[in-house]
């Protein structure tokens, strides 16, 4: 018999779809999706209203008209970012968020935020303004474990703002740890997005048997305790936990490279993936929670009114490995079992 699902459309809450020739070659890839939280990390940054209505066209643009999907633009916080300018886009609907990087935690992060007490006033004005803040969660001190980088930005940063920040929206972007979905699960005024490649792999993936540069991302996988700790929190049904997939594609030389860079490329394949998951966890009722409803329902949005049915194949739909981008290619991410759930859209 054939299993399917039908669900309202998915959105993701965490997506980076670049500028340029590489925008042009990802941006078709997530149109499965009704609305993504684009990531505002471009080089320079997108730091301004003026900069993130820009950008939106340019995604428009690269979209096209047949394509449906809805971009949600996001400003990247600086230390000298200005409330009142926030507040502007916020009220004129150019953005839906704002992203706070750590200086250097990740991808084109230098103009993020070294001191955090710089930008207390633009969390104070977010707080009263309702308008959501997009953490990128994990310390940059050197001396901290690259493992434990999560786990210390809860206690040393995340928790201490939050509590000085009374009202502050927050979501805890990209968990990779049990202390992530710990912290979420016992706390109100906060989200966490979940990425499909988290759910996936563990950091053998990367690390054992060679070195898989395609796996590297970041925060970076953590040991199976914690991917499995992920994966409860995604099926769990509660709606602190939504779908992020922070697909971030870079060209191959640059992530097969000796100093490669961090990011996987999911768009393609991720609504097939998660299917899979979904019902290996049992839990495929619980596949239109995660993707659909509950970051709608945080981002104090309606679900979308369409939707789209996962088809479960006895063969397994055909996936590029690699795409094209300019003169470039990107490697799509593996998940190293077949896919045998295909989207059908319309459902
Ligand atoms: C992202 C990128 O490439 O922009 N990389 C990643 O590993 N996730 C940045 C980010 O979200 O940290
Ligand atoms: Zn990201």
């Amino acid at each position: 018999m054939t299993k399917s699902v039908t669900l309202r459309r998915p959105d993701d809450w965490h997506l980076h779809l670049r500028d340029g020739a590489m925008l042009q070659a990802v941006a078709s890839f997530s149109s499965h999706f009704g609305r993504a939280i684009i990531m505002p990390n471009l080089v320079p940054p997108v730091v301004t209203g003026a900069q993130a209505a820009a950008y939106r066209d340019r995604i428009r643009a690269a979209l096209g008209p047949k394509m449906t999907l809805r971009p949600l633009m996001t400003l990247y916080l600086t230390e000298t970012t200005d409330p009142a300018d926030v507040l502007a886009a916020h009220a004129a609907g150019i953005i839906a968020a704002v992203k706070l990087y750590p200086a250097g935690a990740t991808t084109n992060s230098a103009s993020g935020v070294r001191d955090f007490d710089k930008v207390r006033g633009v969390l104070e004005a977010m707080a009263q303004a309702g308008i959501p803040l997009c953490f990128h969660g994990e310390v940059t001190d050197p001396a901290v474990d690259i493992f434990d980088r999560e786990a210390a930005f809860i206690d040393r940063v995340l928790d201490p703002i939050r509590r000085a920040t009374p009202g502050l929206r927050v979501v805890m972007e990209h968990i990779t740890t049990s202390d992530g979905v710990d912290y979420v699960a016992g706390n109100d005024d906060i989200g966490a997005t979940i990425t499909t490649h988290h759910l996936v792999i563990n950091r053998n993936h990367i690390l054992a048997g060679g070195i898989r540069p395609h796996y590297y991302c970041l925060p970076v996988a953590k040991r199976e305790t914690h991917r499995l700790a992920l994966r409860r929190a995604a099926v769990s049904g509660d709606a602190r936990f939504f779908l992020g997939t922070d697909s971030a594609p870079h060209p191959d030389h640059a992530k097969e490279s000796a100093c490669g860079c961090a990011g996987c490329f999911t768009a393609p394949n991720t609504m097939s993936i998660l299917a899979q998951v979904f019902e290996d966890e049992g839990a495929l009722d619980r596949l239109e929670g995660f993707t659909a409803l509950n970051g709608a329902a945080f981002y104090g949005m309606k679900p979308n009114q369409d939707r789209i049915r996962l088809v479960r194949r006895d063969t397994p739909a055909a996936y590029p490995t690699h795409i094209p981008a300019g003169d470039e290619t990107v490697t799509v991410f593996d998940p190293g079992f077949p896919l045998y759930w295909h989207v059908e859209d319309p459902a």
